[in-house]
């Protein structure tokens, strides 16, 4: 009897066990300790620090969560406290003068110091497009754009390099890439061709995956970790003609199989937030679009974190401001890139919520999400710069890692005769073209500045350079932007291609190589001295017409600032590994050209690749 009892007293005591632990994991909002709100304690939940805090707001602090605000949009630092804005960020260029990592580190924690100021003191986050390094500092490791990262066919590599991108990034308090971007680029007339890692979906999803995982670490708020942000959704690669911001027109089965694996890949591995393309899907702005933001990406896809607009983008959606907000709110968008009107935009979300054109529970959804991820990231608990990482930027580490990340990029084209590996002991090397010696040419857009520039713009190693420290002492290097001089040397090493170009400024009707390359290139060829071409450029190139004038071809797209990786290859320290990530045309009437079109005949095969 006395063993039945108590058992029965057992049962009991586990059934209340198991109901007071069910209690306290439905996240219910009480709390012993009034001294700290839950949502203060990080020892709860991060739902439950959700509920707590999302409990506590005003409308406005909750649309002042929404609003992201350029840097220098704001009249006074205290428009953030005054706003209680959610976010900053620095377009492209945007930089505080001096251009030092310390004063970007100093910049970030006085705008977190007046985020903190607020009521409920919630951390900004802080967002710039770190998209090749941290490419708005001055001295920040330059990596290879994307485009080149695909050729690596690496995700390893590409892993470490957005690992160390984002240890510089954290060095200057900033938490938040707007990166990768997993454009699948379908034309290469786009001037964002470079921006994405190549042709296929494979691509996006291998290598885009990867570049989230290193800029996130294993988990958010992890060592150094910063938010990522695939973009730009959905479709930005796959517009007509390869417009910038242009109309996609696709069925929905090939908008699924090109342009969707980059980010169901991302979402499976924690992308925190996504940013929406300007472009259209057959007609309809994606900022507009409540089926694929709503529906397929937080439905379908399960996406947890928050969406952003791109730069002014609800702007291009048609109506006025107010119907702008309304609609690409009600279509699932939770942050809006404002970026300097911000003061207008949250009084019209306002006055649309208090109309009821806006529910407060899609208010609610869009500021749970964020506050969700800002939680995740930590920022409560650590919301300034962590400087112990500021010594990172442009380390002899990173830069080994990004000169790494050059060697595996460089696809060889041509090698006639073995020309290539050159010896580190000819008599004469005469090196030549516009891309030679100029370390802003060998970054390309995104890079210090938005459009990026050409000349001395920041800190690294020219592939003029890189060749003068590589050969032994008894090598004469001569060099000359137009080829003259190089008669009586033993190699030609001519480096042509594109000068930098962001975005839409990058759209071109033509890929030809300028006159200037052109004139380049007959100067030398008529000195009759073997040429070794490295085409220094964000995509493929129509060199068909003068082909037959180089011994070898290196396609060295967009470097960065680590040019020893190219002497590497050059040389024969590293023997070339990459593999064309674009189909490269034989000419522009077969453009657009990728691999699997039907007739597919291109001067070089995507996958295509060359080693000693
Ligand atoms: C730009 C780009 C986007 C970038 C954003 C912020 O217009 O489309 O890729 O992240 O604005 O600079």
């Amino acid at each position: 009897m006395r063993s039945k009892l108590t058992a029965a007293f057992i049962l009991l005591l586990m059934a209340l066990l198991a109901i007071s632990c069910k209690k306290t994991t439905k996240y219910t909002v009480t709390n012993d300790d009034d001294s700290q709100p839950i949502y203060q304690n990080p020892a709860y939940p991060v739902e439950e620090r959700v509920d707590d805090l999302l409990s506590r707001m005003t409308l406005d602090e909750k649309i002042g969560q929404m609003a992201q605000a350029e840097r220098n949009a704001l009249g006074n630092e205290n428009d953030i406290k005054t706003y209680f804005l959610g976010s900053i960020l620095s377009g492209g260029g945007s930089a505080p003068s001096p251009n030092t990592p310390a004063a970007w580190a100093d910049m970030y924690d006085r705008f977190q110091s007046a985020a903190l100021n607020t009521r409920l003191k919630i951390p900004i986050i802080y967002g710039i497009d770190a998209v090749h390094g941290h490419n708005n500092v001055y001295g920040a490791t330059i990596f290879p754009h994307n485009i080149g990262m695909g050729c690596t066919g690496n995700p390893d590599l590409v892993e470490q390099a957005a690992r160390a991108t984002a240890e510089e990034v954290s060095g200057t308090g900033i938490d938040w890439t707007f990166g990768p971007c997993i454009a699948v680029p379908r034309d290469e007339r786009w001037g964002r061709t470079y921006e994405g890692f190549g042709e296929t979906p494979e691509l996006a999803e291998q290598i885009g995956s990867a570049a989230v995982r290193g800029f996130q670490g294993n988990a958010l708020g992890g060592p150094a970790s910063i938010l990522a942000c695939t973009k730009h959704f959905l479709g930005d690669g796959g517009t007509t003609g390869g417009h910038d911001q242009g109309n996609t027109e696709v069925d929905e089965q090939t908008l699924r199989s090109i342009h969707l694996p980059g980010y169901i890949a991302a979402i499976q591995d924690g992308v925190g937030s996504i940013m929406v393309s300007f472009s259209s899907w057959n007609g309809q702005k994606m900022h507009g679009n409540h089926y694929l933001l709503t529906d397929v990406l937080k439905g379908e896809l399960g996406f947890e974190g928050f969406l952003i607009s791109d730069w002014s983008g609800i702007d291009q959606l048609p109506g006025d401001y107010a119907s702008d907000i309304e609609a690409s709110i009600n279509a699932g968008l939770d942050m809006i890139m404002v970026p300097t009107r911000f003061i207008e935009f949250i009084s019209t979300l306002r006055n649309l919520v208090n109309q009821n054109r806006i529910p407060v529970s899609r208010i609610d959804d869009a500021v749970r999400r964020i506050l969700r991820i800002k939680f995740k990231m930590g920022l409560f608990e650590n919301p300034y710069t962590d400087r112990s990482y500021t010594g990172s930027i442009g380390s002899a580490e990173h830069r080994q890692i990004a000169r790494e990340c050059v060697r595996q990029s460089l696809v060889l084209l041509k090698n006639d005769n073995q020309i290539l590996p050159l010896s580190k002991n000819l008599a004469r090397i005469h090196v030549a073209g516009k891309n030679a010696n100029d370390l802003g040419n060998q970054c390309g857009g995104w890079t210090i500045s938005w459009q990026g520039s050409s000349g001395n713009i920041t800190v690294g190693t020219t592939i003029l350079q890189a060749i003068q420290n590589t050969v032994s002492s008894g090598t004469q290097v001569t060099y000359s932007i137009d080829g003259n001089g190089a008669a009586g040397a033993d190699v030609a090493v001519v480096v042509v291609g594109e000068t930098p170009y962001a975005e839409g400024a990058g759209d071109r009707s033509n890929l030809n190589l300028s006159s200037e390359d052109v004139t380049a290139l007959a100067n030398v060829n008529n000195s009759g001295t073997p040429i070794v071409l490295i085409l220094v450029s964000g995509r493929p190139m129509i060199i068909t017409p003068v082909l037959g004038i180089f011994e070898a071809i290196i396609a060295a797209w967009l470097p960065g600032s680590e040019g020893q990786g190219v002497a590497d290859v050059l040389f024969g320290d590293y023997s070339p590994t990459g593999k064309l990530s674009h189909s490269w045309p034989a000419a522009m009437s077969q453009i657009p050209i990728n691999v699997g079109d039907p007739g597919y005949n291109p001067l070089f095969p995507y996958g295509y690749g060359l080693s000693y």
